[in-house]
This record gives C-alpha cells, sequence and structure tokens, in this order.
C-alpha cells in the first residue's frame, strides 16, 4: 500500500460507510464503500463539519451544508495547487490518494534528463497534469468532459504553470488515441485513470472490464522509441493490482520491455494502524 504525506488534506476517521476529511480548513463527510468498520465516534456530529454528501436510497445522492461554504477554495500538495468544492458523484475535483502517483512521475521525469512527452488519459482536473508540468514534461491533456478540462486548466494555471507545454482535448480517449496512431504521435510516457463507466465527449460508452485491454494495447502504439513510463490507475471497486499487472505484461511489457510493479494505493488517516484503500496502480517503468 503507497500512501502520500499531504498536509492540506487528511482523513480524519472512518467507519459506517462514509470518511470524515479536511480539505484544507472545510471538514467534509463523504461515502467511502470500503469504510465498512464501525467509526469510533458520531462523525456527523464532529465540530466544524462543513458538509455531508448523502446517499438516497435510489442511488446517487445530494450535498447536506451544515455551514456556509466558499463557492471554492483551494488545497496545496508540496508546490502544485487544486481548487476544490463539492460536486456531484461526491466528487471534490480531486482524488488526493493520487498523490504518491505524482511523486513518482516527477521523480521519473525530473530523472530521464531529457524532455518529456506525456499523454493523460481521462485526466479528469488534472492532477497528474500540473504534477507532469511541474516536472518539465510537456502533457496532452484528453477528457470526455469540457467543465473537467476547464478546471485543469485553472489548476495549472494557479499552480504557477500557465505558459508551460500542455494541450487540452475535450474527446473520447479511444477515438484520440486512434487519431494520433494515424498522425503518427509519439508520447514517451502514458497515463489513464479510467472510471469503471463512463461517456466519451459524444456519449461514446466506456466499461472498464471490456475497453481497458484494447485500450492499453492500442496506447503501445504511440509509445515512442524511447518511452519512459506506462502508469494506469483504477479505482478500489475496479481492478486488482494483479489484473492491472498482468494487462501491461501482456499489452506493453511483451513488446517493448521494462520492468512492471503494481501496488495498492490508500489515504493514512489519523486513526492509528487504519489506512483506507483507494484503488490500484500499475506501472511499467522502462
Ligand atoms: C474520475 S476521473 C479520473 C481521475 C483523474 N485522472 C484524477 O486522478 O484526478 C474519470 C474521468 O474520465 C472521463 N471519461 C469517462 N469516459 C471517458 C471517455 N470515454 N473518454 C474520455 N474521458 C472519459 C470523465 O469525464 C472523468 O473526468
Amino acid at each position: 500500500m503507497k500512501s502520500a504525506k499531504w498536509t492540506d488534506y487528511s482523513v480524519i476517521a472512518s467507519g459506517d460507510g462514509y470518511k470524515l476529511e479536511r480539505w484544507g480548513k472545510i471538514i467534509l463527510l463523504r461515502p467511502d464503500p470500503q469504510a465498512i468498520w464501525k467509526s469510533s465516534f458520531d462523525m456527523e456530529k464532529y465540530p466544524g463539519l462543513c458538509a455531508k454528501y448523502e446517499r438516497s436510497e435510489t442511488g446517487g445522492g445530494r450535498w447536506k451544508f451544515f455551514k456556509e461554504l466558499p463557492s471554492e477554495w483551494s488545497v496545496s500538495y508540496k508546490d502544485l495547487k487544486f481548487k476544490v468544492k463539492p460536486m456531484g458523484f461526491k466528487h471534490t475535483g480531486l482524488f488526493p490518494e493520487q498523490a504518491v502517483n505524482w511523486d513518482m512521475m516527477r521523480s521519473l521525469i525530473s530523472g530521464a534528463g531529457r524532455e518529456i512527452s506525456v499523454l493523460n488519459l481521462f485526466a479528469y482536473t488534472g492532477g497528474a497534469t500540473v504534477a507532469c508540468l511541474k516536472a518539465g514534461a510537456s502533457v496532452c491533456h484528453v477528457d470526455a468532459a469540457k467543465a473537467m478540462v476547464e478546471r485543469a486548466g485553472e489548476n495549472v494555471r494557479i499552480s504557477g504553470l500557465a505558459g508551460k507545454n500542455v494541450r487540452y482535448i475535450i474527446d473520447d480517449c479511444k477515438k484520440f488515441v486512434e487519431r494520433e496512431i494515424r498522425r503518427g504521435r509519439k508520447y514517451d510516457a502514458v497515463i489513464m485513470d479510467p472510471p469503471s463507466y463512463g461517456r466519451g465527449a459524444n456519449g461514446e460508452v466506456w466499461k472498464l472490464e471490456t475497453e481497458l485491454f484494447p485500450l492499453v494495447t492500442l496506447c503501445e502504439k504511440v509509445l515512442s522509441d524511447k518511452p519512459l513510463f506506462f502508469l494506469i490507475n483504477s479505482y478500489t471497486t475496479g481492478l486488482q493490482p494483479q489484473v492491472i499487472k498482468n494487462v501491461l505484461e501482456i499489452a506493453v511489457k511483451r513488446k517493448r520491455g521494462g520492468d512492471v510493479f503494481a501496488y495498492e494505493v490508500g489515504l493514512d488517516t489519523e486513526e492509528s494502524g487504519v489506512i483506507l484503500p483507494c484503488g490500484n496502480s500499475g506501472t511499467v517503468i522502462f
């Protein structure tokens, strides 16, 4: 299990299907299906709790506010800065557990000693985009949701990276990669953080179990002659580390070599000995 050290974010407590989190000065209570244990106190009574995302019986849910909140605020991880706010699907616009991957990508890019071009697929609000730009890479950021791509642009700007080499693409990831192959474009690194289910820019259906392997196979074709890394992340309800490892072994390593490893990502909590599992990642390092 890999877990990053944050100062602007922490999990205060967890249990009963929820996690109590501090995002800067704002305290939120959000559902977490992995937190199947009993919480050690009534988290809804936590002093300073600002908002809770309540699940509805029929699926989905809504935010319930206990205090007046700024419409959005920012949190920092090291020298990276991100805007967050209560959004649909219990989201805040950032996945803090991904910081371990941001650290690893930054050190690989900085250590490469050459210009690195990164293709970031399902790139959402740009956590990985900001990290890779900070390390000096150029980034092609692809996501089907215009609003998320706009937020990524904001995160790039507030992280002091305006003017850096980034392309924002609002498109279906598979269609975009197919187009890049036809154009003969190459990238030194590929990152993908696909949802278990999603929609492309024109309603194309994305289903992890059936689409991931073909997409990874396609992406191998856009790797440059001297690739640096290939990283896949998947949420808790998604794929086990060994599944990600096998996909990378078969679709990437057999053709390009490299070392494949896979690991769980999680979040340390303020409760002794409790780490919240948040998903799994796998990486080929060439
Ligand atoms: C929850 S996010 C990934 C998290 C993000 N990489 C991070 O760690 O910050 C999943 C993203 O995939 C996008 N998406 C879903 N299906 C897609 C598709 N077929 N093509 C492009 N983007 C898609 C969604 O718009 C969403 O932003």
